[in-house]
This record gives structure tokens, C-alpha cells and sequence, in this order.
């Protein structure tokens, strides 16, 4: 099978910290794939070298037929993988819908950078107002996106990542701080996705959300791949179960 996503035996050292160690994982298109792991396991390490924020130490990047390993964080962006970040990172006074326009590759006219209501394009419009739409934002719209509550400015960064039209949507702990109620509208959002041909790559430490949702997880520990396998493989994997979730009793 062609995988959307490859990592060929990437590593990322930090002065002496071997943060990721060796690994080697695939995204599928069209696949719901998880990352899971202990704290400190180096899951957003991961994120960050697949998304040019690090450098690998060692290892390849595969996306979408491109090694593109040593690539810029904007040539991976418009290759087509958007991401959200662990800690929501909103921009102080701007509406959702301001937000919603910045995020995109710059569409010629940079008056948009500073009045993006004013100077987008009509393409970014309409991705704006479609991902608005997917996230059920349209009443918060001129809301300033700071104020909202925690799930709501978790969706606002969502919708943004999905703005830049990617083909692999990587979410850093999108249910962290949301209820219940909101994680499992955001699970139904993101099989939605998933079905429209959407890759997504995820970490999560809500293992039953994790369990329902991921078609494949990867489990990290201490920078190297503990295992993979399907939900049901993980979770009857005896080292999984010593390392990570022996005391989770909810999966
Ligand atoms: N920029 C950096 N400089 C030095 N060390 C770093 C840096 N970024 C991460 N690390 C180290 O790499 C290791 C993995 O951290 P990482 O944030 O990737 O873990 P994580 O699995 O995302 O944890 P959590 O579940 O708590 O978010 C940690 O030991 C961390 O201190
Ligand atoms: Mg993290």
C-alpha cells in the first residue's frame, strides 16, 4: 500500500536527550491514526520533526511520494499537512473568523495579514466559511476567539488547520480540556472527515476517545516505538499494559 505519511527510522537528540529514537511509522491515506504514551514519551517531538518545527537528528520524512525531511515548516504546510498545537496557540484580539483567514498560504495581496477581513481572497473566503461551518462555529464568528471556552478555542484551531486545505490533519491532544459531550461531537467531526478523505494523525491520552476512533496507534515510550497494531492489538499488548496502561481501567 502507498502511505500518505512514512518515517524511516527518525531520531531527534536534544544535547544529550535522545528525545525519539528509531522511529518508524506510516500513515495510510484516508486513515485515523493515533499516537499514545506515557508524559515525556516524545509524541509532540514527533509532531514537531514531521512539521519542520525540529529537525531530525536521523531518519527520513516521507510525504506524499516527497522526502521531505529537511524541508520548512511553510513548504511542508503547502504540501498539505496542517496541525493544531498541545497548547492552543490563538492570536491575541482576533475574531474566529479573522483567524480562519489568516492561516492560509498567502494569496498574494499581504494587506490580509493585517485586515484579513478586509483583503482575503474569495478562495479563502469560501475555505473560511466552510470550515466555520464544518465546525459549528457560525455563532461565535466575530467572537474574539481568546474568550471562548477551552473546547470551543480547541475547534477555532481545527477549523484553521483545515483552512490550508491539507491532505494529513495532525491534532496535538484535540480533547484535552473538552467535555465529554464535546469529544464525542468531535469524534462523529473527525470520522466525517476521515470518510471525505481526510488523513488524520493524532495524540490523545483519552484512551477510550483514542480506542474509538483510531483505525491504527502507535505507541511511544521513552523516544522509541513500544508498539502498533490495531485498538484491540494495542490494547491486549503486554507491554503496553505495563508501560502505559495498566492502570487505565476505562479501555
Ligand atoms: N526543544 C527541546 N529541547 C530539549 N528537550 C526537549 C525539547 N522538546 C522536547 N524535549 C524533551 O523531549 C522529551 C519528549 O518531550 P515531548 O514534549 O515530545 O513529550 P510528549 O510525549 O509530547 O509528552 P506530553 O504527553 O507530556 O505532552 C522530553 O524529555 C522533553 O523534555
Ligand atoms: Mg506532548
Amino acid at each position: 500500500m502507498t502511505h500518505l505519511l512514512t518515517l524511516d527510522n527518525v531520531s531527534k537528540i536534544f544535547g544529550g536527550i535522545r528525545a525519539l529514537s528509531n522511529v518508524s511509522l506510516s500513515v495510510p491515506p484516508d486513515r485515523i491514526v493515533g499516537v499514545i504514551g506515557p508524559n515525556g514519551a516524545g509524541k509532540t517531538t514527533l509532531f514537531n520533526v514531521i512539521t519542520g518545527a525540529y529537525r531530525a537528528t536521523e531518519g527520513n520524512v516521507v510525504f506524499d511520494g516527497k522526502e521531505m525531511t529537511q524541508w520548512p515548516s511553510h513548504r511542508i504546510m503547502r504540501a498539505g499537512i496542517a496541525r493544531t498545537f498541545q497548547n492552543i496557540r490563538l492570536f491575541g484580539g482576533m475574531t474566529v473568523w479573522e483567524h480562519l483567514l489568516v492561516a492560509q498560504p498567502h494569496q498574494g495581496n499581504m494587506l490580509r495579514l493585517v485586515l484579513p477581513a478586509r483583503f482575503a481572497d474569495p478562495v479563502a473566503w469560501r475555505r473560511a466559511e466552510e470550515a466555520l461551518d464544518i465546525f459549528g462555529l457560525g455563532a461565535y464568528r466575530d467572537t474574539v476567539a481568546r474568550t471562548l471556552s477551552y473546547g470551543l478555542q480547541r475547534k477555532v484551531e481545527m477549523a484553521r488547520a483545515l483552512t490550508t486545505g491539507p491532505k494529513l490533519l495532525m491534532l496535538d491532544e484535540p480533547v484535552a480540556g473538552m467535555n465529554h459531550d464535546e469529544a464525542e461531537e468531535l469524534r462523529l467531526l473527525l470520522l466525517r472527515l476521515q470518510g471525505q478523505g481526510l488523513s488524520i494523525l493524532l495524540i490523545e491520552h483519552d484512551m477510550p476517545f483514542v480506542m474509538r476512533l483510531c483505525h491504527q496507534l502507535y505507541v511511544l515510550n521513552f523516544g522509541s516505538l513500544l508498539a502498533e497494531g490495531t485498538p484491540a492489538e494495542v490494547r491486549s499488548n503486554p507491554a503496553v499494559l505495563d508501560a502505559y496502561l495498566g492502570s487505565e481501567t476505562a479501555c
